[in-house]
């Protein structure tokens, strides 16, 4: 069997800000045979996350933890699909998975102990739309669910910030935040986020950070009291502003920083004597660092959904050609929510 695949490919590696021009779609024929060994599958949904930008990069420490991205060759991201044609008992043709597919129409894999394929009726989160697997029950959920309860220990009564704070990441801890019983403000880049933060996903309060002149001050009104927890997604001065506002023994979440995957020169310059004085924790951590939890977290995390006590927010857009345009998107602040690429 033999089908023809397109798939997204960066045309040299990425060191600023992403454009179009920076892309391809290529085109390869996949053979697959029934002696392979090998799983074939049509992805349907591709997840679309700023991570892969540091990956486009020659040199990143991130590389240290998730491979380099090479120049005209296919970019593997988490996505959903359909299995259609398979030489191996695990997989049947008409199992959906989710899982390590790329940014391609098709993806073929040799399932092994290393596989990050899993079949969604696997979970017990079945019955849920296919898109939800990527997201909020699966890496956005992980990295939310682990970051917030794991990395911060959240105590009811204490005061959080979120920074891209109507992101996939930023919307779940901000709302995992409120069901614990915490004060909770966020920021976001326009005031149509600063009113979704607000009205439909109970946010304490929200700001739009372009608008504040000095994000010292800014958070000083917001938090008269002192933050104890920030979920730290953007970097930059954002993470100075959070440290001078920080109450002792406050915990920083380093999930990511955004603001500084597109410009090198860009790095935030914590005051160490806050960090000193106040006895803070900054404390970086990766997703797959709660790969054992994984199960439980969907599972509670899937509850949730259905009590009605989370609000799921995604932003899908169509067709692999529109993989670039949506990439570029989450470095200009214009995805509100999980975004995702759906595939015919
Ligand atoms: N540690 C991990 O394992 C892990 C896993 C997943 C994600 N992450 C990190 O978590 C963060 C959020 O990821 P996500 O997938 O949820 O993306 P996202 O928040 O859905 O999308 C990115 C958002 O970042 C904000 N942003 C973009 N450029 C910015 C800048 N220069 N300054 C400030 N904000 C900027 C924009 O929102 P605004 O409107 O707020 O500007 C944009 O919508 C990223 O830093 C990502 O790398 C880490």
């Amino acid at each position: 069997m033999e089908v023809e695949n397109r798939y997204v490919a960066v045309r040299h590696h990425v060191e600023r800000y992403p454009s179009e021009e920076d892309f391809e779609v290529k085109a390869a024929a996949v053979g697959w045979t029934p002696g392979s060994g090998e799983v074939l599958v049509k992805n349907l949904y591709l997840s679309i996350d700023p991570y892969q930008l540091n990956r486009m990069k020659r040199h990143s420490a991130s590389h240290h933890s998730v491979e380099v991205i090479v120049p005209g060759e296919r970019i593997s991201a988490y996505g959903a699909g359909e299995v259609v044609a398979s030489a191996c008992a695990q997989y049947k043709e008409g199992d959906v998975v989710v899982g390590v597919l790329a940014w391609e129409d098709y993806t073929m894999f040799r399932p092994d102990a290393t596989t990050l394929i899993g079949k969604v009726d696997d979970a017990s989160s079945s019955g849920f739309p296919m898109s939800y697997h990527i997201g909020v029950l699966g890496t956005s959920g992980m990295t939310a669910y682990g970051g917030f309860y794991e990395v911060c220990k959240p105590q009811r009564g204490e005061k959080v910030f979120v920074s891209a704070a109507s992101g996939s990441v930023g919307s779940l801890v901000g709302q995992f935040a409120k069901l614990a019983g915490c004060y909770v403000v966020g920021c976001a880049s326009t005031q149509a986020k600063v009113d979704l933060l607000k009205d439909k996903l109970g946010f304490d309060d929200a700001f739009n950070y372009k608008e504040e002149p000095d994000l010292k001050s800014a958070l000083k009104k917001y938090f008269p009291d002192g933050i104890d927890i920030y979920f730290e997604n953007v970097g930059g001065e954002m993470l100075e502003a959070v440290l001078a506002n920080m109450n002792a023994y406050g915990r920083v979440a380093v999930c990511g920083a955004i603001a500084e995957y597109t410009d090198r020169g860009r790095r935030a310059a914590p005051d160490l004597l806050e960090v000193i004085y106040k006895r803070i924790t900054l404390r970086g951590f990766f997703a797959f660092d709660f790969v054992t939890k994984f199960q439980e977290y969907v599972e509670i995390i899937g509850d949730l959904i259905t009590e009605g006590k989370l609000q799921v927010v995604e932003d899908i857009s169509d067709g692999l050609e529109s993989v670039p345009s949506a990439f570029i998107a989450l470095f200009r602040g214009e995805n509100v929510g999980k975004k995702l690429v759906k595939l015919a």
